[in-house]
């Protein structure tokens, strides 16, 4: 895809994902360029039409599992091939099962690589690109279990608390570059991720979170919470001393 100097490349990793897909869906919409990327071909061919009928200026997919480490410097390249990038969102992750990670240490490690450790090695590609280009926006989804350790799913929260941290830093890092670093942090969205989970209240569809979280990339922001009423609730769970947190069954 070599789009003309005004349209927009925005480049999403892990692109067939439900909320992934409709961050695209607004960003086809503005007529944006898509570089999309996902393990699942069919999946992803039938993303990029959808895209290309909303508007987008162009769709461009590429076939990536983010555990094939290996793979990741030749996608960098092509994302950045046309000569500029605007904006990397990441959004591949998966939702361990939290009783089996305390089973079986490799089944910690898969869900602590698909979760932390692939995100953060493509995030080390993609940050020295940015830099090197001194514009553009990276744009992680994160989540707000990350905030605080919960016996329910702490090894889901600490990848995605180690992946708060690591933006931090990248955000302190690149804002002198003129680069701006976006840490998305979802509560509960309904998608194929959460399908067994009973749903409750708090819950939002992907499509307030894909809008919500386009939004949030657009104004640049540093840290957004989707909705915006899981930052409340965040801090008044985070503000629970935790000899008071250790004794409840969450
Ligand atoms: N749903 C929620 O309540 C919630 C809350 C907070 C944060 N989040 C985060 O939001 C993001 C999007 O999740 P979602 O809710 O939209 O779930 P989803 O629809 O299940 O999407 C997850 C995506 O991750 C991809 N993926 C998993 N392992 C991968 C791998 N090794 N290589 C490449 N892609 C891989 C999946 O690809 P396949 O289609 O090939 O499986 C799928 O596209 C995730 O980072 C998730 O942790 C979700």
């Amino acid at each position: 895809m070599t789009p003309d100097p005004g349209t927009r490349r925005i480049l999403i990793v892990g692109a067939t994902s439900a909320i992934a897909t409709e961050v695209a869906r607004a960003y086809a919409a503005a007529g944006a360029g898509l570089f999309l990327t996902g393990r699942n071909p069919e999946r992803l061919a039938a993303v990029a039409d959808d895209l290309t009928v909303r508007g987008a200026a162009g769709v461009e997919t590429a076939v990536l599992d983010v555990l094939a480490i290996e793979g990741h410097a030749a996608l960098v390249e092509r994302a950045f091939a046309p000569g500029r990038l605007d904006a990397a969102v990441i959004a591949h992750g998966t939702l361990p099962d939290q009783a089996g990670c305390q089973e079986s240490a490799a089944e910690t490690i898969r869900a602590l690589e698909v979760n932390f450790t692939s995100t953060a090695a493509l995030l080390t590609l993609l940050a020295n690109r940015f830099e090197a280009q001194r514009r553009g926006t990276i744009a992680v989804i994160t989540s707000v279990a990350g905030d605080r350790g919960r016996q329910s799913n702490y090894v889901y929260g600490a990848a995605k608390g180690g992946l708060a941290v690591f933006l931090q830093g990248l955000r302190n890092r690149l804002h002198h570059a003129g680069v701006s670093v976006v840490t998305l942090k979802p509560g509960f969205v309904d998608t194929p991720m959460t399908a067994v989970v009973p749903k409750n209240l708090l819950f939002s569809s992907a499509r307030r979170a894909g809008r919500s979280i386009h939004r949030a990339i657009e104004a640049r922001k540093d840290v957004a919470y989707i909705p915006w009423f899981w930052r409340p609730i965040m801090a008044l769970i985070t503000s629970l001393p935790e000899s008071v947190f250790k004794r409840l069954r969450l």
